[in-house]
Protein backbone atom coordinates (compact mmCIF):
# COMPACT_ATOMS: atom_id res chain seq x y z
CA UNK A 1 0.00 0.00 0.00
CA UNK A 2 0.94 3.88 -0.72
CA UNK A 3 0.16 6.87 0.68
CA UNK A 4 -3.36 7.44 2.18
CA UNK A 5 -3.79 11.03 1.82
CA UNK A 6 -6.32 12.55 4.92
CA UNK A 7 -8.25 15.29 3.92
CA UNK A 8 -9.89 17.49 6.88
CA UNK A 9 -6.86 16.25 8.66
CA UNK A 10 -7.19 18.12 11.63
CA UNK A 11 -10.74 18.38 12.10
CA UNK A 12 -13.22 16.52 14.13
CA UNK A 13 -13.56 13.12 11.59
CA UNK A 14 -10.03 13.36 10.09
CA UNK A 15 -7.77 13.32 12.46
CA UNK A 16 -9.52 9.93 13.84
CA UNK A 17 -9.19 8.52 11.06
CA UNK A 18 -5.43 9.72 10.41
CA UNK A 19 -4.94 7.55 14.24
CA UNK A 20 -7.02 4.87 13.14
CA UNK A 21 -4.99 3.75 9.99
CA UNK A 22 -1.22 5.12 11.72
CA UNK A 23 -1.90 3.06 14.81
CA UNK A 24 -2.07 -0.57 11.93
CA UNK A 25 0.98 0.72 10.18
CA UNK A 26 -0.22 2.68 7.67
CA UNK A 27 1.56 5.69 5.90
CA UNK A 28 -0.93 8.96 6.03
CA UNK A 29 -0.49 12.35 4.55
CA UNK A 30 -3.21 14.66 6.54
CA UNK A 31 -3.76 17.90 4.96
CA UNK A 32 -5.31 20.84 5.43
CA UNK A 33 -5.01 24.62 5.59
CA UNK A 34 -3.01 24.88 8.77
CA UNK A 35 -0.22 23.10 10.10
CA UNK A 36 -0.97 20.16 12.56
CA UNK A 37 0.55 20.00 15.65
CA UNK A 38 2.79 17.20 16.36
CA UNK A 39 2.42 16.15 12.67
CA UNK A 40 5.56 16.10 10.92
CA UNK A 41 3.26 14.05 7.95
CA UNK A 42 1.06 16.88 6.70
CA UNK A 43 0.39 19.24 4.10
CA UNK A 44 -0.81 22.34 3.60
CA UNK A 45 -3.80 21.94 1.12
CA UNK A 46 -6.54 24.62 0.61
CA UNK A 47 -9.66 23.66 -1.31
CA UNK A 48 -9.65 27.18 -2.85
CA UNK A 49 -6.27 26.86 -4.33
CA UNK A 50 -5.28 24.41 -6.97
CA UNK A 51 -2.63 24.69 -6.79
CA UNK A 52 -1.72 22.94 -3.70
CA UNK A 53 -3.72 19.69 -4.95
CA UNK A 54 -0.27 17.95 -6.45
CA UNK A 55 1.70 18.09 -3.19
CA UNK A 56 -1.14 16.28 -1.57
CA UNK A 57 -2.12 13.57 -4.02
CA UNK A 58 1.95 12.82 -4.92
CA UNK A 59 2.15 9.18 -4.01
CA UNK A 60 -1.29 8.52 -3.18
CA UNK A 61 -3.84 5.47 -3.54
CA UNK A 62 -6.09 6.20 -1.26
CA UNK A 63 -8.35 9.50 0.06
CA UNK A 64 -10.41 10.32 2.93
CA UNK A 65 -12.69 13.06 1.65
CA UNK A 66 -13.60 16.04 3.25
CA UNK A 67 -14.88 18.67 1.40
CA UNK A 68 -15.45 22.47 1.32
CA UNK A 69 -18.19 23.38 3.27
CA UNK A 70 -18.38 26.93 3.03
CA UNK A 71 -18.05 26.50 -0.70
CA UNK A 72 -21.99 26.66 -2.48
CA UNK A 73 -20.10 24.87 -5.26
CA UNK A 74 -17.81 22.24 -3.95
CA UNK A 75 -17.88 20.09 -7.27
CA UNK A 76 -15.86 22.55 -9.00
CA UNK A 77 -13.02 22.24 -6.85
CA UNK A 78 -13.81 18.61 -5.92
CA UNK A 79 -13.64 17.56 -9.32
CA UNK A 80 -10.54 19.14 -10.09
CA UNK A 81 -8.53 17.23 -6.69
CA UNK A 82 -10.17 14.19 -7.77
CA UNK A 83 -8.50 14.63 -11.72
CA UNK A 84 -4.78 15.28 -9.76
CA UNK A 85 -5.82 12.13 -7.60
CA UNK A 86 -6.97 9.86 -10.16
CA UNK A 87 -3.73 11.02 -11.99
CA UNK A 88 -1.83 10.43 -9.31
CA UNK A 89 -3.06 7.17 -8.67
CA UNK A 90 -5.58 7.21 -6.40
CA UNK A 91 -7.72 4.58 -6.80
CA UNK A 92 -10.03 4.67 -3.84
CA UNK A 93 -11.97 7.60 -2.50
CA UNK A 94 -14.07 7.66 0.83
CA UNK A 95 -16.21 10.61 0.86
CA UNK A 96 -17.76 12.42 4.13
CA UNK A 97 -21.05 13.27 3.24
CA UNK A 98 -23.99 13.02 5.70
CA UNK A 99 -27.20 11.03 6.42
CA UNK A 100 -29.23 14.88 5.81
CA UNK A 101 -27.14 15.35 1.99
CA UNK A 102 -29.35 13.28 -0.57
CA UNK A 103 -27.85 13.27 -4.31
CA UNK A 104 -28.51 16.79 -6.28
CA UNK A 105 -27.15 18.62 -9.39
CA UNK A 106 -25.54 21.28 -6.91
CA UNK A 107 -24.64 21.77 -3.85
CA UNK A 108 -22.87 19.17 -1.51
CA UNK A 109 -25.73 16.84 -2.67
CA UNK A 110 -23.32 16.92 -5.86
CA UNK A 111 -20.47 15.47 -4.53
CA UNK A 112 -21.81 11.36 -4.25
CA UNK A 113 -22.17 11.15 -8.14
CA UNK A 114 -18.68 13.19 -8.69
CA UNK A 115 -16.82 10.39 -6.89
CA UNK A 116 -18.26 7.61 -8.02
CA UNK A 117 -18.33 8.93 -11.57
CA UNK A 118 -14.90 10.08 -11.53
CA UNK A 119 -13.08 7.40 -8.98
CA UNK A 120 -12.84 3.43 -9.48
CA UNK A 121 -13.60 2.40 -5.93
CA UNK A 122 -15.54 4.87 -4.03
CA UNK A 123 -17.55 4.87 -1.19
CA UNK A 124 -20.00 7.30 0.12
CA UNK A 125 -20.45 7.78 4.29
CA UNK A 126 -23.34 9.32 5.72
CA UNK A 127 -23.50 9.54 9.13
CA UNK A 128 -25.82 10.81 11.28
CA UNK A 129 -25.51 13.86 13.47
CA UNK A 130 -22.10 14.15 15.53
CA UNK A 131 -22.20 13.17 19.09
CA UNK A 132 -19.35 15.47 19.23
CA UNK A 133 -21.81 18.54 18.79
CA UNK A 134 -22.21 18.42 22.09
CA UNK A 135 -18.76 19.09 23.58
CA UNK A 136 -16.08 21.53 22.25
CA UNK A 137 -16.70 24.24 20.22
CA UNK A 138 -20.31 23.53 18.40
CA UNK A 139 -23.24 25.94 18.88
CA UNK A 140 -25.01 23.09 20.58
CA UNK A 141 -21.92 22.83 23.14
CA UNK A 142 -21.40 26.34 23.60
CA UNK A 143 -25.46 26.32 24.52
CA UNK A 144 -24.77 23.96 26.93
CA UNK A 145 -21.39 25.23 28.40
CA UNK A 146 -22.65 28.91 28.40
CA UNK A 147 -26.57 29.23 29.30
CA UNK A 148 -27.14 25.00 29.99
CA UNK A 149 -29.32 25.53 27.10
CA UNK A 150 -29.90 23.57 23.54
CA UNK A 151 -31.92 25.56 21.44
CA UNK A 152 -33.17 24.02 17.97
CA UNK A 153 -35.76 23.85 16.03
CA UNK A 154 -36.30 20.01 15.88
CA UNK A 155 -39.10 19.70 17.94
CA UNK A 156 -39.68 15.98 19.50
CA UNK A 157 -38.04 14.79 15.73
CA UNK A 158 -35.20 12.44 17.12
CA UNK A 159 -31.82 12.02 15.60
CA UNK A 160 -29.13 8.44 16.02
CA UNK A 161 -25.88 10.50 17.37
CA UNK A 162 -23.16 8.72 16.13
CA UNK A 163 -19.45 9.03 17.68
CA UNK A 164 -16.49 10.57 15.47
CA UNK A 165 -14.51 7.30 16.51
CA UNK A 166 -17.24 4.98 14.82
CA UNK A 167 -17.51 7.14 11.85
CA UNK A 168 -13.23 6.95 11.47
CA UNK A 169 -13.21 3.07 12.08
CA UNK A 170 -15.58 2.65 9.19
CA UNK A 171 -13.87 4.87 6.84
CA UNK A 172 -10.39 3.84 8.04
CA UNK A 173 -11.65 0.00 7.34
CA UNK A 174 -12.62 1.03 3.88
CA UNK A 175 -9.41 2.75 3.31
CA UNK A 176 -7.50 -0.15 4.56
CA UNK A 177 -9.22 -2.04 1.24
CA UNK A 178 -12.24 -3.97 2.95
CA UNK A 179 -14.63 -4.75 0.36
CA UNK A 180 -17.32 -1.73 0.13
CA UNK A 181 -20.64 -2.98 1.13
CA UNK A 182 -23.38 -2.25 -1.37
CA UNK A 183 -26.41 0.21 -0.98
CA UNK A 184 -26.16 3.46 1.51
CA UNK A 185 -23.96 3.90 3.78
CA UNK A 186 -26.04 5.39 6.28
CA UNK A 187 -23.86 5.46 9.96
CA UNK A 188 -25.88 5.73 12.89
CA UNK A 189 -25.44 5.39 16.91
CA UNK A 190 -27.06 2.37 18.45
CA UNK A 191 -30.57 4.66 19.54
CA UNK A 192 -32.19 8.04 18.37
CA UNK A 193 -32.97 10.80 21.23
CA UNK A 194 -34.76 13.42 20.71
CA UNK A 195 -33.13 17.12 21.92
CA UNK A 196 -35.29 16.92 25.00
CA UNK A 197 -33.64 13.59 25.80
CA UNK A 198 -30.22 13.60 25.02
CA UNK A 199 -30.43 17.12 27.25
CA UNK A 200 -31.77 14.75 29.99
CA UNK A 201 -28.91 12.72 29.42
CA UNK A 202 -26.10 15.24 29.97
CA UNK A 203 -27.62 16.53 32.93
CA UNK A 204 -27.74 13.14 34.29
CA UNK A 205 -23.65 12.81 32.75
CA UNK A 206 -22.56 16.32 33.67
CA UNK A 207 -24.64 16.86 36.90
CA UNK A 208 -25.51 20.20 35.73
CA UNK A 209 -29.13 21.09 34.54
CA UNK A 210 -29.35 21.26 30.67
CA UNK A 211 -33.32 22.13 28.50
CA UNK A 212 -33.66 21.90 25.67
CA UNK A 213 -35.75 24.60 23.57
CA UNK A 214 -37.49 24.34 19.99
CA UNK A 215 -37.93 27.51 18.33
CA UNK A 216 -39.59 27.97 15.27
CA UNK A 217 -37.38 28.10 11.79
CA UNK A 218 -37.51 31.47 11.28
CA UNK A 219 -36.13 31.82 14.92
CA UNK A 220 -33.89 29.66 14.43
CA UNK A 221 -32.49 31.69 11.40
CA UNK A 222 -32.40 34.82 12.82
CA UNK A 223 -30.29 33.76 15.75
CA UNK A 224 -27.80 31.77 13.80
CA UNK A 225 -27.86 35.42 11.45
CA UNK A 226 -27.03 36.90 14.45
CA UNK A 227 -24.11 34.88 15.02
CA UNK A 228 -22.64 36.06 11.46
CA UNK A 229 -23.55 33.48 9.42
CA UNK A 230 -24.82 34.47 5.64
CA UNK A 231 -28.68 34.47 5.92
CA UNK A 232 -29.09 32.03 2.96
CA UNK A 233 -26.54 29.55 4.63
CA UNK A 234 -28.23 30.29 8.00
CA UNK A 235 -31.84 29.30 6.35
CA UNK A 236 -29.87 26.04 4.81
CA UNK A 237 -29.19 25.26 8.42
CA UNK A 238 -32.10 25.42 10.27
CA UNK A 239 -33.64 23.89 7.61
CA UNK A 240 -32.27 20.74 8.51
CA UNK A 241 -33.67 20.76 12.12
CA UNK A 242 -37.02 21.15 10.37
CA UNK A 243 -36.19 18.13 8.73
CA UNK A 244 -35.36 16.20 11.86
CA UNK A 245 -38.31 17.47 13.56
CA UNK A 246 -40.33 16.15 10.75
CA UNK A 247 -38.70 12.60 11.34
CA UNK A 248 -36.13 12.43 9.09
CA UNK A 249 -33.18 11.51 10.92
CA UNK A 250 -35.64 8.99 13.37
CA UNK A 251 -33.55 5.81 12.41
CA UNK A 252 -30.95 3.48 13.01
CA UNK A 253 -29.08 1.09 10.81
CA UNK A 254 -26.43 -1.53 11.25
CA UNK A 255 -23.32 -0.01 9.07
CA UNK A 256 -21.15 0.32 11.67
CA UNK A 257 -21.82 -3.16 13.14
CA UNK A 258 -21.48 -4.72 9.28
CA UNK A 259 -18.14 -2.28 9.02
CA UNK A 260 -15.93 -2.86 11.87
CA UNK A 261 -17.84 -6.00 13.58
CA UNK A 262 -18.63 -4.29 17.17
CA UNK A 263 -21.66 -1.82 18.14
CA UNK A 264 -21.84 1.98 17.89
CA UNK A 265 -21.04 3.41 21.26
CA UNK A 266 -24.12 4.97 22.95
CA UNK A 267 -24.35 8.61 23.36
CA UNK A 268 -24.57 8.22 27.46
CA UNK A 269 -21.29 6.40 27.09
CA UNK A 270 -19.30 8.94 24.53
CA UNK A 271 -20.47 11.90 26.74
CA UNK A 272 -19.02 10.01 30.24
CA UNK A 273 -15.94 9.28 28.33
CA UNK A 274 -16.05 13.53 27.00
CA UNK A 275 -16.47 14.42 30.91
CA UNK A 276 -14.02 12.41 32.28
CA UNK A 277 -11.56 13.34 30.17
CA UNK A 278 -12.31 16.88 30.89
CA UNK A 279 -12.30 16.55 34.46
CA UNK A 280 -8.76 15.02 34.29
CA UNK A 281 -8.01 18.22 32.26
CA UNK A 282 -9.59 19.85 35.44
CA UNK A 283 -11.84 21.83 32.69
CA UNK A 284 -15.48 22.66 33.64
CA UNK A 285 -18.49 20.27 32.71
CA UNK A 286 -18.80 18.25 29.95
CA UNK A 287 -18.92 20.90 27.13
N1 LIG B 1 -21.29 17.92 12.62
C1 LIG B 1 -22.21 17.03 12.28
O1 LIG B 1 -23.14 16.73 13.05
C2 LIG B 1 -22.13 16.34 10.93
C3 LIG B 1 -23.04 15.32 10.66
C4 LIG B 1 -22.94 14.63 9.44
C5 LIG B 1 -21.96 14.99 8.52
N2 LIG B 1 -21.10 16.01 8.80
C6 LIG B 1 -20.12 16.37 7.77
O2 LIG B 1 -18.82 16.39 8.32
C7 LIG B 1 -18.02 17.26 7.50
C8 LIG B 1 -17.10 18.04 8.41
O3 LIG B 1 -16.22 17.10 8.98
P1 LIG B 1 -15.56 17.30 10.39
O4 LIG B 1 -16.62 17.69 11.39
O5 LIG B 1 -14.71 16.14 10.63
O6 LIG B 1 -14.65 18.57 10.09
P2 LIG B 1 -14.38 19.83 11.03
O7 LIG B 1 -14.05 19.37 12.41
O8 LIG B 1 -15.46 20.82 10.80
O9 LIG B 1 -13.03 20.37 10.37
C9 LIG B 1 -12.98 20.79 9.03
C10 LIG B 1 -11.67 20.32 8.43
O10 LIG B 1 -11.58 20.79 7.09
C11 LIG B 1 -10.42 21.59 6.95
N3 LIG B 1 -10.74 22.65 6.03
C12 LIG B 1 -11.69 23.61 6.17
N4 LIG B 1 -11.67 24.43 5.12
C13 LIG B 1 -10.71 23.98 4.28
C14 LIG B 1 -10.20 24.43 3.03
N5 LIG B 1 -10.68 25.52 2.40
N6 LIG B 1 -9.20 23.73 2.45
C15 LIG B 1 -8.70 22.63 3.07
N7 LIG B 1 -9.12 22.16 4.25
C16 LIG B 1 -10.12 22.85 4.84
C17 LIG B 1 -10.09 22.07 8.35
O11 LIG B 1 -8.73 22.30 8.55
P3 LIG B 1 -8.00 23.74 8.39
O12 LIG B 1 -8.81 24.72 9.17
O13 LIG B 1 -6.63 23.50 8.92
O14 LIG B 1 -8.01 24.01 6.92
C18 LIG B 1 -10.47 20.85 9.17
O15 LIG B 1 -9.43 19.89 9.14
C19 LIG B 1 -18.97 18.10 6.68
O16 LIG B 1 -18.90 17.64 5.34
C20 LIG B 1 -20.33 17.79 7.26
O17 LIG B 1 -21.34 17.81 6.28
C21 LIG B 1 -21.14 16.68 9.98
Amino acid sequence: MRTVLVTGGTGTTGRRVAAFLRARGVAVRTASRHPAAGDDRHVIFDWADPGTFAAAVDGVDRVFLVAPLSDSDPASAVGGFLDAAVAAGARRVVLLSASAVTDAPSGLGALPPLVRARIPEAAVLRPSWFMQNFVGSHPVAIGIREHGRITTATGRGRVAFIDPDDIAAVAGRLLLGEPIPDGELVLTGPQALSYDEAAAVVSEVTGTAVHHTSITVEELTAAIEASGVPHAYARVLAEMDEEIAGGSEERTTTTVQDVTGRAPRSFRDFLIDAHRTRSAHSAPAVA
